[in-house]
């Protein structure tokens, strides 16, 4: 006993500060913050709590017997191979594979540019180590997915946001940000944009506008990265040509798993020109050795023994009704707010009533037992041509129907839609300045923050 008190009277003494090494880290650590919210989310995830926050994948629908017995064929036939380090670059004959699924979205590419990842979001990691110093721009749609911007910020990037509308990544805005920058001399490493079924925007580039994108990024000469996760889960019609398909030497494309079989398995991939694929390589090597083997193993099994066409279209099935539960509750429930329609992907971007604050509002949701992720997660930085409020997300949020039961999802939007109609109450008695930031433990936005994986 009394060793340990003196043990806990020695740690006061050396530093008097939580955490002793606190002078230690690197810069880069000052981008990366946890979030306040997360915290709320501790709570969010109980079980009385509709979540609308979380963004994962909704595995009801996925055949576990069928699986497993891949996964023991698998042990059993092939188990020393399976459990062993493999290549850097990934199993060949997966990559192989890869190329039948990245047909769907008209993409003609070769296995050998083909980089096995541990998910996209390793990818990610990649991508913005092999191109970003410190103080490198990088240009993304206003809002972007953090879990990206979380890289970014890792990486010492500066983000610039570009807006979007309902057709995605608006061009004219692009080209000037692309034309501002240049003239201050600033280079911009690369695009970052999530073509199809945006998260958290929800919505989809127009067929029109992908060859516009690229076409300016090829005038100002910038790299554009790709990221398509959700690509093949559109509820109304086939997948669009990939930016990939249409610029093969413009664009590094990032594809995964986790969205069409699972995320437990990590299994992704990027697609890059030749040059890029080399680096890619050697930067994963230094970073973990190789992909799981036994992931991709699964994985190859799987794309070579199960219908994994209707595996999607079961899965895209199971999100489209409840993108119509999500829909048909907002249009009944919510007062004088505005949402994006998605045709695919898992998320509703909602705009509340003038001057409510999202992150303001949410432990007064959380308390009425729903939770969503406020709109300032999306956003790292500037957003170009726009100095208003609903450019750095305080007046949005990311509601995401992926993983309720749409009766849930119907209660959860009933519940919020009752802490807006609450928040409207209050402001219309106590005037303009009693819903933001009066809300005792949710302090201002610093930097980028991560809700953390399963709130991706
Ligand atoms: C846009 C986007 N990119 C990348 C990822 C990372 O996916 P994973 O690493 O599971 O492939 C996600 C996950 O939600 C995402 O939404």
């Amino acid at each position: 006993m009394q060793h340990d008190i003196n043990h806990a009277a020695g740690n006061h003494a050396a530093g008097n500060r939580l955490d002793q090494w606190a002078d230690h880290y690197a810069a880069r650590t000052a981008g990366m913050s946890a979030s306040e919210i997360r915290a709320l989310f501790s709570v969010a995830s109980r079980p009385e709590v509709v979540s609308l926050a979380g963004g994962m994948p909704n595995l009801a629908a996925l055949p576990m017997d069928a699986v497993g017995h891949l996964a023991a064929d698998l042990l059993g036939d092939h188990g020393t191979t399976a459990l062993q380090y493999g290549s850097g670059q990934g199993d060949p004959l997966l990559r192989e594979a890869i190329l039948d699924v990245m047909e769907l979205e008209q993409i003609s590419g070769h296995a050998d540019d083909v980089v096995v990842t541990t998910g996209s979001q390793q990818a990610l990691d990649l991508v913005t180590r092999i191109f970003i110093d410190p103080g490198d721009v990088i240009v993304a749609e206003a809002p972007s997915y953090v879990g990206a911007l979380g890289v970014f910020k890792a990486y010492q990037a500066d983000v610039v946001h570009v807006p979007m509308d309902a057709d995605g990544l608006v061009p004219e805005l692009l080209d000037a940000t692309l034309g501002r920058l240049a003239g201050e001399g600033r280079k911009v490493k690369f695009l970052y944009t999530v073509p199809n079924f945006h998260n958290p925007a929800g919505v989809t580039l127009s067929p029109e506008r992908r060859p516009q994108v690229l076409q300016i990024a090829r005038r100002h000469g910038v790299l554009v990265l790709e990221d398509n996760p959700y690509g093949l889960l559109g509820f109304d019609s086939g997948p669009l040509p990939a930016l990939r398909s249409l610029d093969p030497e413009q664009v590094v494309y990032l594809g995964s798993f986790s969205k069409t079989f699972a995320p437990g398995l990590r299994v992704g991939w990027a697609l890059a020109p030749h040059a890029v694929r080399d680096k890619l390589v050697l930067a994963s090597e230094s970073a973990i050795l190789c992909p799981s083997a036994f992931s991709q193993a699964l994985v190859r099994r799987y794309l070579e023994q199960h219908d994994w066409r209707h595996q999607i279209k079961l899965y895209r099935e199971l999100y489209r009704e409840r993108r119509d539960a999500m829909l048909a509750a907002l249009e009944d429930l919510m007062p004088r707010s505005s949402w994006t329609v998605p045709d695919g992907g898992f998320y509703v971007w909602l705009q509340l009533p003038e001057g409510l604050d999202a992150k303001a509002m949410l432990p007064r949701a959380v308390t009425e037992r729903v939770a969503y992720v406020p709109g300032t997660a999306f956003y790292a930085g500037r957003t170009d041509g726009a100095d208003d409020a609903t450019h750095d997300g305080r007046s949005h949020m990311r509601l995401s129907y992926c993983y309720p039961e749409p009766e849930r999802i119907r209660e959860g939007v009933r519940r919020l839609a009752a802490v807006v109609d609450g928040e409207l109450t209050v402001r219309g008695t106590f005037g303009a300045d009693a819903t933001t930031g009066g809300i005792p433990g949710v302090p201002g936005r610093q930097g980028v923050e991560s809700p953390g994986p399963d709130l991706q």
